[in-house]
């Protein structure tokens, strides 16, 4: 059994947010990232969908990967508005969010729609970013776990044995409220994600990155990312000020 943890990831996802002008602070973001960043941290942005190709094509030659948000399960078609995983790859993404809780809330999105998007993703060469996570009202009646067990059970491809995918758990009364879980909630939740990704996919959910996600801000990183089984967070707002982003990055060189 190995005891080396995964590569660190810190992940930006600006949901509906940015246009050209803001091709500047994704500059500053991969300016930010030294070598001495770098050498501890994987920086991934995920912009709008209209800005995945200008951004990428910035991102060329640097370390800083770039993502989408969302896709459609199939390849192409008649999906009026949709963009494909085959799209995303095609412009230079490397991942791509699914199962955001604003996607399951704004679309409906249910566990088998992001099992089959997730599938998408790596046919397309993409990493996917499978988001879980319990409301207040779950976590308040004691079924926080319950509730994200199902959701992975649901969500998770089984391609997840042999292909790399991420999994984020994002409570969902803590994206963008300002209020973060407790460290020991941190923790009992993370344990119990690793462990029902190992007893589901052996070593590959041993080495499967998880991020936690839900107000991270540089004033609370250190704290978040040093929760053990946390191996990187997926930054909403505080991503779209690239000082706020790398400062968050920056927790693991301390
Ligand atoms: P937040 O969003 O950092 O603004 O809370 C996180 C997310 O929704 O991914």
């Amino acid at each position: 059994m190995t005891t080396e943890r995964p590569r660190p990831l810190v992940a930006g996802n600006w949901k509906m947010n940015g246009t050209r002008a803001a091709t500047k602070t994704f500059a500053a973001i991969l300016e930010g990232c030294d070598a001495a960043l770098r050498s501890k941290v994987d920086l991934l942005v995920c912009p709008p969908a209209t800005l995945t190709y200008v951004f990428a094509v910035a991102a060329v030659g640097t370390p800083v990967k770039v993502g989408g948000q969302d896709c459609h399960a199939a390849t192409h078609g008649a999906h009026t508005g949709d963009v494909s995983a085959t799209m995303l790859a095609d412009v230079g993404a490397s991942y791509v969010i699914v199962g955001h809780s604003e996607r399951r809330t704004d679309h409906r999105e249910t566990d088998e729609t992001v099992k089959a998007k997730a599938r998408a993703a790596i046919a397309a060469g993409l990493t996917p970013i499978v988001c879980v996570g319990e409301t207040r009202e779950e976590r308040d009646a004691g079924r926080a776990l319950a509730v994200v067990g199902a959701q992975l059970a649901g969500s998770m491809p089984e391609e997840a044995a042999r292909e790399p995918v991420v999994v984020a758990y994002e409570p969902v009364w803590a994206i963008g409220t300002g209020l973060t879980p407790t460290v020991a909630d941190v923790a009992e939740m993370h344990g119990f994600i690793r462990q029902s990704l190992v007893d589901r996919f052996g070593a590959a959910g041993r080495n499967m990155r998880l991020l936690y996600g839900g107000s991270v801000k540089p004033g609370n990183a250190r704290e978040l990312l040093g929760v053990a089984e946390v191996d990187g967070a997926l930054v909403g707002g505080a991503s779209l000020v690239a000082e706020d982003f790398l400062a968050i990055a920056r927790a693991y060189m301390e």
